[in-house]
């Protein structure tokens, strides 16, 4: 029987992204039929497989979006944000097949969904920028997404921190501006494709929040000071609004947590990361 660990260590690997997409669908199916072995026998990749396009750009060199009125500046948003959810394929079953042996099995029913969804959200971007005339690929994308992952590589909690209670949280906080948008300039067919990410984004924050509270809970400690603890040692950015802190509560992610960090101007939190 194959494992979980075998089969997320090869969505990791696989580089094209249509099959990469087939793939996450094929194992969250075989996971939920129960014929994948819940064992963790096989080490996750260091970096997952990626295609030759698009073209990977460190931040600065990214060219400038706009605001997303005209449809170029459309299809350069959809593109960031497609670029974004095949990152969140590989994080997500990283995820899972990583860390699963230090949880009980929900964790991997929760991950593996997260995969699920991810490459769902994937295709349907790729599918509405295909409709636009581009598709993935067509423009340069951002290089670093799996920064976060390398970073984190080594602990649990601060990989919940980080990816799910962070940069997943972040999406919540932006993505209502950027429907939108979207609206205003006519373009229905891509602010619903939006919501409805928005929607399963959600209860990923929620997952990340639950697992935290779970290690949190194991180990006797303040979630809240040592998810603020483990974000200012492992993520570069600052925390700032604005903050959707109504969708952050309803995913479990509340203000106790990040109030006291977002509150600090840019320097001092750079200062106490120091
Ligand atoms: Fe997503
Ligand atoms: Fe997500």
């Amino acid at each position: 029987m194959t494992t979980i660990a075998q089969a997320c260590a090869d969505v990791l690997r696989e580089s094209d992204p249509l099959t990469k997409v087939r793939r996450a669908r094929a194992v969250a199916r075989a996971w939920r039929r129960g014929t994948l072995a819940h064992e963790f026998d096989t080490a996750m990749p260091d970096a997952p497989g990626r295609p030759a396009r698009p073209e990977l750009l460190p931040p600065n060199r990214m060219p400038k979006r706009g605001r997303g009125g005209s449809e170029k500046g459309r299809i350069a948003l959809l593109h960031a944000l497609a670029h974004i959810e095949f990152a969140a394929i590989d994080l997500a079953f990283d995820a899972a097949g990583r860390f699963g042996a230090q949880f009980p099995r929900t964790f991997v029913d929760d991950w593996i969904s997260v995969g699920a969804d991810e490459a769902m959200h994937f295709a349907v971007l790729h599918r509405r920028l295909r409709t636009l005339g581009s598709g993935y690929g067509e423009l340069p994308a951002h290089a670093g997404l799996w920064e976060a992952a390398e970073e984190t590589a080594h602990d649990a909690m601060a990989r919940l921190a980080v990816v799910p209670m962070v940069l997943e949280a972040r999406g919540l906080d932006v993505t209502p501006e950027t429907v939108a948008r979207f609206k205003a300039g006519g373009d229905e067919a891509s602010a619903r494709i939006l919501h409805r990410i928005y929607t399963d984004e959600i209860r990923h924050v929620g997952f990340g929040a639950k697992w935290f509270g779970y290690l949190a809970a194991g180990q006797d400690i303040d979630p809240a000071e040592q998810w603020r603890m483990l974000v200012r040692r492992h993520f570069r950015g600052v925390v700032k609004p604005p903050l959707n802190d109504s969708a952050r509560a309803t995913a479990g992610l509340t203000r106790d947590f990040y109030a006291p960090l977002a509150d600090m101007e840019p320097e001092q939190a750079q200062a106490e990361r120091l």
